[in-house]
């Protein structure tokens, strides 16, 4: 599994822009270039966007001298690293934590304590995703048969989290049982996380993958080629309205429309049990030159005017089940939701 991030007291960061033609490599020693870091989707996907934010918030108390004003100026920094990217909850519920590891611990400790105790949560919340994800996959698995077809969009692999990702580890939980999936991934325009991330991660995993344009899916579908599609989420509300890459919310119209089963695979952290519905979820909109330009050059008139939400919100009534490490949710989803966070 290649590693999305890494921490040797700075934040490394695989630079996902660059895959899967280059594997390099980025340090961050300064709360600024994390915060750059998650803008311009060096890291991406909704947990690596949480844990590097949690590191993030280790180098950010490193920057800040004053014990009086710490909290306040520790604030400060969390809000500034939140605004990055303002659709997956996982950030803010990253720097949540963080600020509250800060809080339970200003008083009793000296700097350097606090800066190692704030250190050990954010290691803890990197490997907490990881046994998270595992655990979605074991439970994703009981919902599949040998040689069975998912369709995926975007990425919500390994390299959206700090390992197994959420709705591809159903792929590395099988292979670790000796269980054939086949994949079919979608190419997810404008960013190709789909064609350039979702596509290298399974042919490194083996996984027997068939990439489609955006376009494609109601064909494949209409064909008989998928049994599920399994998508992650960057939120979820509290009555399951889930918000996830742009073009998920057709996909599971589509699915629908075939009666094929639509799963959300996320953790529990992803849920926004302050968002009542999909409405009040934010949804992030990105530059015009990503729809624009491929490869930074232009495909397009160079002015033409754009429309570029990153995410869309699927209706509850349109998914079949949320997985989670906790168990699988069917509807009703408000009931069942509050339910697995008691
Ligand atoms: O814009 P991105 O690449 O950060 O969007 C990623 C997604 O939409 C993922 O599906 C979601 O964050 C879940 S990742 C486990």
């Amino acid at each position: 599994m290649i590693e999305t991030l890494k921490w040797d007291g700075n934040l490394i960061l695989l630079d996902q822009r660059k895959l899967p033609q280059q594997i390099i490599y980025n340090t961050y020693e300064d709360t600024e270039g994390v915060y750059y870091s998650i803008k311009e989707m060096v890291v991406r996907g909704a947990p690596a966007i949480g844990v590097s934010a949690a590191y993030g918030m280790v180098i950010a108390a490193r920057e800040i001298f004053n014990k009086e004003e710490f909290i306040s100026q520790y604030i400060k920094k969390g809000d500034y690293l939140i605004s990055a990217r303002p659709t997956a909850v996982n950030l803010k519920w990253a720097v949540e934590r963080m600020i509250s590891c800060a809080k339970a611990n200003i008083t009793k400790s000296d700097r350097n304590t606090l800066i190692s105790k704030l250190e050990d949560k954010a290691k803890e919340i990197y490997q907490k995703d990881i046994d998270t994800n595992k655990a979605i996959g074991e439970n994703l698995l009981t919902l599949f048969n040998e040689n069975d077809t998912i369709l995926t969009h975007c990425n919500a692999g390994s390299l959206a989290t700090a390992g197994y990702g959420t709705a591809l580890s159903v792929f590395y939980v099988a292979k670790e049982k000796g269980i054939n999936l086949k994949a079919y991934a979608d190419e997810t325009r404008p960013r190709l996380q789909g064609a350039r991330l979702t596509a290298f991660e399974l042919e490194n995993l083996g996984v027997d993958t068939t990439l489609i344009c955006d376009n494609m899916a109601a064909v494949v579908m209409s064909k008989g080629k998928i049994d599920a599609v399994v998508v992650g989420a960057d939120r979820i509300a509290k009555n399951g309205d889930t918000a996830n890459k742009i073009g998920t919310y057709g996909l599971s119209i589509l699915a629908k429309n075939f009666n094929i089963p639509f799963y959300i695979a996320a953790p529990i952290s992803t849920i926004d049990f302050d968002s009542k519905s999909g409405d009040d979820i934010p949804i992030e909109e990105r530059d015009a030159n990503e729809v624009r330009k491929i490869n930074d050059k232009f495909i397009t008139p160079e002015n033409i005017g754009v429309y570029n939400p990153s995410f869309d919100v699927t209706p509850n009534e349109n998914i079949r089940a949320i997985v989670t490490e906790k168990g699988i949710v069917y509807p009703p989803f408000e009931q069942n939701l509050e339910e697995l966070n008691k």
